[in-house]
């Protein structure tokens, strides 16, 4: 089955992108060896104010990242969106069947452009390119956050709209969400998803936080004052969200963990959670600021994974370009 899923590149990656996004992407990596692709979208970190200088660094760092929870060069194809002109061409093929009425209804769009002196006409077209990483490739499935459900559900009406305007060329893919872990919430403000943008410092915890930052951002995560350990996340946010985390962090389900906090407070469980969220991330830091450190190497296995996104987007592009009438060849 193919695989393809996409992650930003700027903006310091959360715990919620580790255990909605990137833990996903190696699982289906194990699962359908050589038939994922994921892709560090630089093209999308441009539709907000952004700095040329961090998105060259922090494009390198989200590389090393990937690889260092898991991501192997030799069983999928890790690249980078600008790397494999496809992706802008196909945004502008699909913007011919992507309905200006729906993009304005996209809540992603009316969040981050809300109250901002200046939009970018980028930040409205966004989905159209995202709708384009994924058709490119046949996908069958995305791998993906519980926030991205719009723009999977628009990517699909796109493939629908071309299908049947042009002819069958694409497959309609199908999201896929971590059944435990799809919406990881703020640890200050658990009735909101954890972000890079919008969560504060201690709302959020980082992949790369030092051990002692993310036991203290456990420590003070806000919960309620009552004091039962029990998984009801629309009455318990906080206390709902740390078992969630916890359960990823120690494979153990949810009910187990409850369970065994018979009993006990709520101090015990955020020691609990920061304790094996450390574990959890200690190996994946060792390996980043090794790969990290290589700087001409991320810069090669990129290289290679880019000629390999090239080679398996090129027939649907031409494909796109046939049905759509343009005299190419
Ligand atoms: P981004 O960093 O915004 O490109 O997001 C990359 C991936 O992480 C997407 O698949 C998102 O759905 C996922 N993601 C981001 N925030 C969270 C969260 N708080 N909980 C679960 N998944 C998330
Ligand atoms: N829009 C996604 C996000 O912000 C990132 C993304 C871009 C993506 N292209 C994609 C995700 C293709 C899945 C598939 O998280």
């Amino acid at each position: 089955m193919r695989v393809f899923s996409g992650i930003q590149a700027t903006g310091a990656k959360t715990i919620g992108n580790y255990i909605g996004a990137m833990r996903q992407y190696v699982a289906t990596q194990d699962e359908n060896e050589g038939d994922a692709f994921f892709c560090i979208v630089d093209l999308h970190s441009i539709t907000v104010e952004y700095d040329p200088q961090d998105l060259h660094d922090r494009t390198l760092d989200l590389a090393a990242l990937l690889y260092a929870v898991g991501l192997d060069p030799d069983r999928c194809t890790l690249f980078c969106q600008s790397h494999v002109a496809a992706h802008a061409e196909a945004a502008w093929l699909l913007s011919a069947v992507t309905g200006f009425g729906q993009l304005g209804r996209m809540t992603q769009f009316k969040e981050k452009g809300e109250g901002r002196e200046f939009v970018s006409a980028g930040l409205f077209t966004y989905p159209v390119l995202m709708a384009g990483d994924i058709l490119l490739y046949q996908t069958d499935i995305v791998p993906i956050g519980d926030d991205q459900r719009q723009h999977l559900e628009l990517s699909r009406d796109v493939a629908e709209r071309f299908n049947s305007r042009f002819g069958e060329t694409f497959k309609v893919p199908r999201a896929v969400y971590p059944t435990v872990g799809a919406r990881i919430m703020d640890l200050q403000e658990p009735t909101k998803k954890m972000s890079t943008t919008a969560s504060s410092e201690q709302g959020r915890v980082l992949v790369l936080d030092p051990p002692d930052t993310i036991r203290k951002k456990f420590r003070t995560a806000v919960t309620d004052s009552d004091r039962e350990i029990r998984y009801l996340p629309d009455e318990k946010p906080g206390v709902s969200n740390l078992l969630e985390i916890l359960s990823v962090a120690t494979g153990s389900p949810i009910p187990q963990l409850e369970a065994g906090y018979d009993g006990k407070g709520y101090g015990d469980l955020k020691t609990d959670v920061g304790e094996a969220v450390v574990e959890l991330f200690r190996p994946v830091h060792e390996r980043y600021e090794e790969l990290r450190a290589d700087e001409p190497e991320l810069r090669r296995l990129l290289g290679i994974g880019a000629e390999k996104a090239r080679e398996a987007s090129a027939p649907t592009l031409q494909q796109m370009y046939d049905r759509m009438g343009f005299v190419r060849r």
